[in-house]
């Protein structure tokens, strides 16, 4: 019988200051903030300065995360990141952190699950506590999608925005998250993609966001359903016990849809898509901090973390608070 356990001891996260509404889209692109709200429930969004990066992201909100934990980051056994939009080719944007932080010597390593991101590498880091031989692990989700969207296109720049979320991972006798579904489809590759990559020197194909909006729709509609059936029999629960849903923030419709397949109330789920937008890996990590800080979250609570994304990915973190 297993008896090394992880529990989330931290969170912490961090918007970049500055605020783009939908308002300020108006300006921009042929939209209004009444098509952008009624379709997504998005009112605004952060975006990086020209100066941040994926890794100056992560550093704030790890350094809250570690603070909260009361864990020094020389502490740290393991960093993994969850990012679709890193530094740079290499090193990882993981790696950049680790030096950022004052980190030594840990493994540090990239998570690519793109909006199921922070699901990937909280699971993965999960197994690496299991195992006895790590006691406390960083796990960052963050993201600049800013950089990877076409401002000319009304049909994707409205829907994302910029931001990092942390949690901190420390070894316990009982478990702290239960269990964790990663499942991924890359036959939908096509439906949502950056299909851009370096090629002796220059970016070969089109290095921007591309999705078919109504396909990633359905998709993620009927995943975030199977996730929540197939979370709640690994655990022998009922849908009742489950007392808070902190879905990845895409659109406040596929979040409802998810609440309704659990019969909660949409008072029992973390919603931050209205202000945030969706920052892929970051959403859940920022959504968690928000709601552990305004004390919503409590000890002894199940939580259950959702995400589906680019890939197709998708999965889901059972945690006892
Ligand atoms: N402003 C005004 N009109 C717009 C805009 C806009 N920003 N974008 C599209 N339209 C127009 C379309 O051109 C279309 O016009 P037409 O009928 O003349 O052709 C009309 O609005 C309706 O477009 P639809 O695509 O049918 O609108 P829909 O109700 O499907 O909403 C949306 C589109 C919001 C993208 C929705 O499909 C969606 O949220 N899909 C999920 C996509 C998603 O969340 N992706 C994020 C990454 S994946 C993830 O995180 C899970």
């Amino acid at each position: 019988m297993n008896s090394h356990y992880s529990r989330i001891a931290g969170t912490g996260s961090y918007l970049p200051a500055k605020v783009l509404a939908n308002r300020d889209l108006e300006r921009m692109v042929d939209t209004t903030d009444e098509w952008i709200y009624t379709r997504t429930g998005i009112r605004q969004r952060h975006i990086a300065a020209d100066e941040e990066k994926t890794s100056d992201l992560a550093l704030q909100a790890s350094r809250k995360a570690l603070e909260a934990a009361g864990v020094a980051a020389a502490d740290l056994d393991l960093i993994v990141v969850a990012t679709t939009t890193p530094d740079m080719v290499f090193p990882s944007t993981a790696c950049l952190l680790q030096t950022k932080l004052g980190a030594r010597n840990c493994p540090a390593f990239d998570v690519q699950a793109v909006c199921s991101g922070f699901i990937y590498g909280l699971a993965t880091a999960d197994q690496f506590m299991r195992s006895g031989r790590f006691r406390n692990a960083l796990v960052v989700g963050a993201e600049i999608y800013s950089r990877i969207l076409d401002w000319n296109d009304r049909t994707t720049c409205v829907l994302f925005g910029d931001g990092a979320g942390a949690v901190v991972l420390r070894r316990d006798r009982t478990p702290g998250i239960l269990s964790s579904h990663l499942h991924a489809d890359g036959s939908y590759a096509n439906m949502l993609s950056v299909p851009g990559t370096v090629c002796g020197g220059k970016v070969s194909g089109r290095p921007l966001l591309q999705m078919d909006g109504s396909g990633v729709f359905r998709f993620a509609v009927k995943a975030l359903d199977d996730l929540v059936e197939e979370t709640i029999a690994a655990n022998g629960m009922q849908k009742a016990d489950i007392d808070w849903l902190v879905p990845h923030q895409a659109n406040i419709r596929i979040i409802q849809a998810s609440a309704r397949k659990l019969g909660m109330s949409m008072e029992k789920v973390v919603v931050t898509v209205d202000r945030h937008a969706n920052t892929s890996a970051a959403s859940i990590p920022l959504a968690l901090d928000e709601a552990v800080r305004d004390g919503r979250i409590r000890s002894g609570q199940h939580v259950l973390l959702e995400g589906v994304g680019g890939g197709f990915t998708w999965g889901a973190v059972l945690v006892k608070w």
